[in-house]
């Protein structure tokens, strides 16, 4: 059993209901990613409000280049670990790749994933009709769903690459709709990734869930950072919309306290961060 440090501050813990509520309050939802059971309990006692066990894990800890390879096993493998470091923060983990593809497959990998791994919500993306009868047979089970909408690194085949999505009349429409779309069918949380700020924008204020934005500006309801590019240590090019948040301070510890008061501030994004 992973020991929390005698120095990490004891809170209530996060609920999915409570995510809600937080969003009634005008409370912004700090979001990491994390993939360890280390790294897991500076999340905890740097006061994030979620852990993320994102499918990134595939290309910022495998190495690949896209999150395709990533199996469900090594994803409960992933989340387990996660689990053992967290106290309050709340646990979602991502449905890799085709482990969503219908209903059954999606029950059975949701399943795993909350009773062997320990997590507390699933995410999925995509909003496509088909998606939203996964995402609805998901929540008739009482599993809670995280959706994801915009850039879904999942689809980087089809999109041609890692872009900025929604831009223009009709491709934004498309993404309003199908924000309603995942929320009449249960979803509790939306991730809004690489999208317009004003886009982002207008759909939280439309919906009654929580949105957390990656690259999608600063008026959604939380944000999310992969933690690696947040501590600037992903090799290579660091996404514009992200910060390095290590520079100049001296601890993860202190980089995570920074981030979650940055992001409660509306201090994170900045200008600097945000694009479209
Ligand atoms: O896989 C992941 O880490 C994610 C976040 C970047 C939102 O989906």
């Amino acid at each position: 059993m992973y020991v929390q440090p005698a120095d990490a501050p004891k809170r209530k813990p996060v609920t999915v209901p409570g995510l809600r509520a937080m969003k009634k309050r005008g409370e912004k939802i700090v979001v990491l990613t994390c993939y360890d059971a280390s790294f897991a309990a500076h999340i905890e006692a740097g006061g994030v409000d979620v852990a993320l066990v994102g499918d990134s894990v595939g290309m910022v800890v495998q190495g690949h280049s896209s999150t395709l390879p990533v199996t469900l096993d090594q994803m409960v493998y992933h989340t387990s670990l996660v689990a053992r470091g967290l106290a309050a923060t709340l646990l979602i983990a991502d449905l890799p790749f085709m482990q969503f593809r219908d209903p059954a497959t999606a029950l059975a990998a949701a399943g795993r994933l909350m009773a062997e791994g320990g997590a507390a919500m699933v995410k999925l993306e995509g909003g496509s009709d088909w998606i939203c009868e996964v995402i609805a047979a998901l929540a008739a089970h009482d599993i809670p769903v995280c959706a994801h909408l915009g850039l879904t690194p999942q689809s980087v085949h089809k999109m041609g690459g890692y872009r900025m999505q929604g831009k223009g009349g009709d491709a934004a429409a498309h993404l309003r709709d199908r924000a309603r779309a995942v929320v009449a069918a249960g979803a509790e949380l939306l991730v809004l990734e690489s999208i317009p700020a004003a886009l982002a924008a207008e759909i939280t204020r439309d919906l009654p869930i929580p949105t957390i934005g990656i690259g999608a500006g600063a008026e959604c309801d939380g944000q999310v950072l992969v933690c690696y590019d947040m501590l600037g240590i992903t090799p290579g090019h660091r996404p514009k919309f992200s910060k390095d948040f290590l520079a100049g301070r001296g601890s993860v510890r202190d980089a995570i306290l920074a981030y979650a008061d940055d992001v409660r501030a509306a201090r994170f994004p900045g200008s600097e961060q945000i694009a479209g």
